[in-house]
């Protein structure tokens, strides 16, 4: 590191404190995430009493009986009816003008109104939510808010590792509060098969389980204990009710052609026939074979899974179908021949179009994976590019819709958050909040008129690596909240500082007072680094990362902790000429929760 570098570190440590006050001065954005696209201040503040008057719209009932509840939840006593004061009005009429999802939010000394329709009118309470979150007086403004994008999703993978319906809710609600609204269900993979299908009861009394410890390359399971679980049509259901009243929708996904090891563990006969000369079993368990008994199967299981979910999209997997096994085919290669394809690419076209005819037959569509690109697009699908943008590039410019979720731009939130050996365990990767926060899903090599096909975005948690809710917290919070921002505020409105220094910071000292797991940023102002000088000592002025978190710090090259020294003021280390020193760091927070330590090298040179 130069002395370039040096500067930039010491600029990054000098950035404006921490204040609980709130105001245009030090919080212009008023704490809420994500920024909203405009915010005019006025002067006064909105005092809230222990009872709070609602007076609503006939149609802002199930809006009405949101904000009670949560009210209630929060220790406030709640009237029906005009008020003089601590009147919060909600009305579906003054949003002319307004976009999709959009609302006004006008906050005034003695009343607070919010205007907007359906999900706008939700997305007004979840800021006013926000605003009311620290128990403060909330400062007169006018707030004006819609979406950049209409599609900002999350995808959560339970076919890995199984999750309970209470966890989907949790993770539903955390998505609700940050204004996210498309929950893509990954429910089947080939570690297991989780939604119950009444034709084929195999699926789940078979395909829902399995023995072996190892998922992926993460063996985090005693082999010969069974692991697993699936959610009844009830559960279904349930959740998809859940989520419509947060405005979400829940897209399901049904892997194929591959991915499918837990379906061909039920229904074996679905496989293709085992050359045994083959080097490559693992394909042949986790492939469809396209023949009619297939294409049967799958059809009544869609049948089952449209009957659940409202949804016009359904995700029908795609990706990373080794195709070996219809190579070697000699059914395959006959299907390939009579249709007249070109090769197997062409057989996945096929298979995908043949069900997309279906569902289309059923009023939905396609959503897929990039390698649908493969052999030529089904004539409706939507492509999920996850490969890196180029897929959803070449589908935007054959005029498909896209909805991006690259896993080279931030948006696989299984990734590790840093370098550092201390996070735990994961499937690799690097996207640290920045990258996820920085991206902008609209590529500029589109033209205005391609940029219209890319409905959005998604960022992802597979769960290879993850097994319990508490991993989920931690691998998603606070990216999650990068992910909001980046999706629903226009770019002009986007600031990392302000983003990461000034608003996350409390939103995590929320979930730190309510026990919930989440990733403790570093200290800010310090990283795992070398930092090189010459003749002159180490400035550290550091900013704890979340209000009320304390950073402890050593000089011997050991892991901090609440027995080290106390970081109260900058600290500036000596360093002999020649010689070489090691800061590390960690973050404590009020709830006990640790950084992952950082460790600086500090050298300074001889000559
Ligand atoms: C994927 O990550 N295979 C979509």
């Amino acid at each position: 590191m130069g002395m370039k570098q040096i500067i930039y570190l010491l600029g990054i440590a000098l950035m404006p404190c921490l204040s609980s006050a709130q105001g245009p001065a030090q919080d212009p954005n008023m704490g809420i995430i994500p920024a909203p696209v405009m915010i005019k201040h006025t002067t006064g503040k909105f005092k809230l009493g222990v009872t709070a008057f609602i007076k609503a719209d006939k149609s802002a009932a199930s809006e009405v009986k949101w904000l009670t509840t949560w009210l209630e939840h929060n220790g406030y006593k709640v009237r029906m009816g005009d008020a003089a004061s601590s009147l919060i009005e909600l009305t579906t009429s003054g949003t002319d003008g307004l976009p999709e999802e959009g609302y006004r939010l006008t906050i005034g000394e003695g009343k607070l109104v919010i205007a907007g329709k359906g999900a706008g009118l939700f997305y007004g309470i979840q800021t006013l939510l926000q605003l009311m979150a620290d128990k403060k007086d909330i400062p007169c403004a006018y707030i004006e808010d819609y979406p950049r994008l209409a599609y900002r999703g999350m995808l959560l993978d339970v076919g890995r590792h199984f999750f309970t319906v209470d966890a989907v809710k949790a993770f539903l609600d955390r998505m609700a509060a940050y204004k996210l609204n498309r929950f893509q269900w990954h429910l089947t993979d080939n570690e297991g098969w989780r939604i119950e299908i009444k034709k084929y009861p195999k699926l789940t009394q078979v395909g829902a389980y399995r023995m072996q410890g190892e998922v992926a390359w993460n063996r985090d399971w005693p082999d010969s204990v069974t692991y697993g679980g699936y959610y009844t049509q009830d559960q279904i259901r349930e959740v998809v009710r859940y989520a419509a009243d947060r405005h979400i929708v829940v897209i399901p996904e049904i892997e194929m052609p591959s991915h499918s090891g837990a379906a061909l563990r039920a229904y074996p006969s679905m496989k293709c026939p085992l050359d045994t000369s083959a080097k490559m079993d693992w394909a042949f368990d986790i492939l469809y074979c396209p023949t009619e008994e297939t294409f049967q199967f799958l059809e009544d299981v869609l049948t089952e899974v449209i009957a659940l979910f409202p949804s016009k999209y359904i995700h029908i997997g795609g990706d990373e179908a080794e195709k070996t096994p219809w190579a070697r085919s000699a059914f395959c290669q006959d299907l390939i021949h009579k249709k007249g394809l070109k090769d197997e690419k062409g057989l996945q076209s096929y298979f995908i179009q043949r069900i997309e005819k279906f569902l289309l037959t059923k009023g939905r569509n396609i959503i897929g994976w990039d390698e649908i690109l493969e052999g030529g697009l089904a004539p409706n699908a939507t492509v999920m590019s996850w490969r890196g943008e180029e897929g959803g590039i070449a589908a935007a410019q054959q005029h498909h819709q896209v909805i991006m979720s690259p896993s080279t731009n931030g948006m696989y939130l299984d990734y590790a958050q840093s370098r550092n050996d201390k996070e735990p365990v994961n499937i690799g990767g690097y996207t640290p909040l920045q990258q996820t926060y920085d991206y902008d899903p609209m590529p500029a090599s589109l033209t205005k008129e391609q940029q219209q096909y890319i409905l959005g975005v998604q960022g992802n948690v597979w769960t290879e690596f993850i097994g319990t809710p508490a991993k989920i917290e931690y691998m998603t919070l606070p990216r999650m909240y990068a992910l909001s921002e980046m999706s629903w505020s226009p770019l002009s409105r986007k600031d990392l500082v302000d983003f990461s220094q000034v608003r996350a910071p409390r939103h995590l000292a929320r979930l730190d007072a309510a026990g919930v797991n989440y990733r403790v940023p570093a200290a800010i102002g310090v990283a795992d680094s070398t930092v090189t000088l010459h003749g002159a000592s180490f400035h550290f002025a550091l900013q704890s990362p979340l209000p009320g978190a304390k950073i402890y710090y050593t000089l011997n090259d050991k892991e901090p902790g609440d027995t080290d020294w106390e970081y109260v003021s900058p600290l500036d280390i000596v360093v002999p000429r020649g010689e070489t020193r090691v800061l590390r760091t960690i973050v404590i927070t009020p709830g006990g929760r640790r950084s992952v330590p950082t460790r600086t090298v500090l050298v300074n040179t001889k000559e």
